[in-house]
Order: C-alpha cells, then sequence, then structure tokens
C-alpha cells in the first residue's frame, strides 16, 4: 500500500485523472464545471470540456464561443474555478485559475484540430443567449473568429479524497507545488 502521506503522490493523482480527462470522452474529468464571476458580482457555474492540460505550465485549456457571455465576465474578472467530481478515484478536484483568451490569427492552429462536427459550437446568430421566440430561432456559424481558447493558467490546486480516512490537500504554484494537506 503506498504512503497516504505522500503529497507528491496525491498530486500526481490529481494531474493522472485530468489527463485521462482531456484524452478519454468517457473520464469524469472530460466535462468539469467552470465557474466565473458575472460584471455584477454573481457565480456563474457551466459545464464544459477540457481540452487539454499541460502540468508543465499547470495549465488547462477550454474552448468556447467569443459571443458567450463567459467572455464578458472574464474580461471584468479573470479568475475562474475548475471543478471535477471523479467518482472512480473518490476525488474532488478544484483548481483556481487566472484565464487568458486566445482568437483569431492566436488560435488558428489549434483551430484546423477541431473536427468540422464540432466547428458548430463556434459563433451563433444572434449572439449565444439571446432571447428568441421559438427554440430553433437561431443558425450556428461554425466561423473560426468567433473560436476562443480560454488557457488557464493555474494558482492553486485542491484535492480531496473520500476514502477512508478523507484526505485533503492544497498545492499553490507560489510554493512550486509543494502541497500541504489541511483538514477535510
Ligand atoms: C456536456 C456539455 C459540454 C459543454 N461543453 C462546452 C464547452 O466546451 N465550451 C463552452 O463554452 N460551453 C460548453 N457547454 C455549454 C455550457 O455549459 C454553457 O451552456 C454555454 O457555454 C453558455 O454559457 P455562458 O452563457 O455562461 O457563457 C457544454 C454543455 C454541456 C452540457
Amino acid at each position: 500500500m503506498s504512503d497516504p502521506n505522500d503529497l507528491g503522490a496525491f498530486l500526481n493523482l490529481g494531474w493522472q485523472r485530468l489527463s485521462r480527462g482531456v484524452a478519454d470522452r468517457r473520464a469524469a474529468a472530460r466535462h468539469p464545471v467552470f465557474a466565473t464571476v458575472s460584471p455584477d458580482g454573481k457565480p456563474e457555474a457551466r459545464t464544459v470540456v477540457l481540452r487539454g492540460a499541460d502540468r508543465d505550465s499547470g495549465t488547462v485549456e477550454v474552448h468556447t464561443d467569443g459571443g458567450s457571455d463567459k467572455i464578458t465576465s472574464l474580461q471584468s474578472n479573470a479568475h475562474a474555478q475548475v471543478h471535477v467530481w471523479d467518482e472512480k478515484a473518490k476525488l474532488q478536484l478544484r483548481l483556481s485559475t487566472r484565464v487568458s483568451m486566445l482568437s483569431g490569427e492566436d488560435a488558428a492552429q489549434r483551430w484546423t484540430r477541431v473536427p468540422d462536427g464540432s466547428r458548430m459550437a463556434y459563433g451563433a446568430s444572434p449572439k449565444p443567449g439571446t432571447p428568441i421566440p421559438n427554440a430553433h430561432d437561431y443558425e450556428k456559424l461554425a466561423q473560426r473568429d468567433w473560436f476562443t481558447v480560454l488557457i488557464c493558467e493555474i494558482d492553486e490546486i485542491e484535492l480531496m479524497q473520500l476514502i477512508d480516512p478523507h484526505r485533503r490537500a492544497y498545492f499553490q504554484r507560489a510554493d512550486d507545488w509543494a502541497g500541504q494537506w489541511c483538514v477535510p
């Protein structure tokens, strides 16, 4: 049995589960909750697809429609939390991040890797969230101009594992990810 006090191994587990989410459509981390703060200070959470997880840079990546409301929120407050509950590993991950956005030419290379079927998610007329008289009174534009990459630079990773006994730790970039146990 591995050492339950090994902070490094706990962090490794967190990154393994995130990477799994990028590679495997059925993994729990495939669909994190992405939470932002609206310009009037209210919490906003929604499901997204995890498109990238890079341990070296300490970033995760999400793709979105540049016309969506979360863009306005991120322009006024760049902090976002990424939340995953991974039932198999009995692990909750909370990533506190600062988000930078890429679009247009800066996102061109990634756009070439977006499959045709998925391009529909980027660009809508009228804009996402606009009230419409009937359910289908909109068009999907599938345009690169609306394709926006959210690079989420992680400041802190908090892991909480519901094994017996429970364990919880946080890992901070400022601390070079050394890690600290805390009370679950
Ligand atoms: C399974 C699932 C996956 C989703 N993936 C994404 C995604 O990768 N990017 C995205 O912007 N919205 C995604 N959405 C839609 C969002 O949850 C949300 O409805 C949309 O982005 C509008 O949010 P906003 O108005 O807060 O910006 C997904 C929804 C579901 C149910």
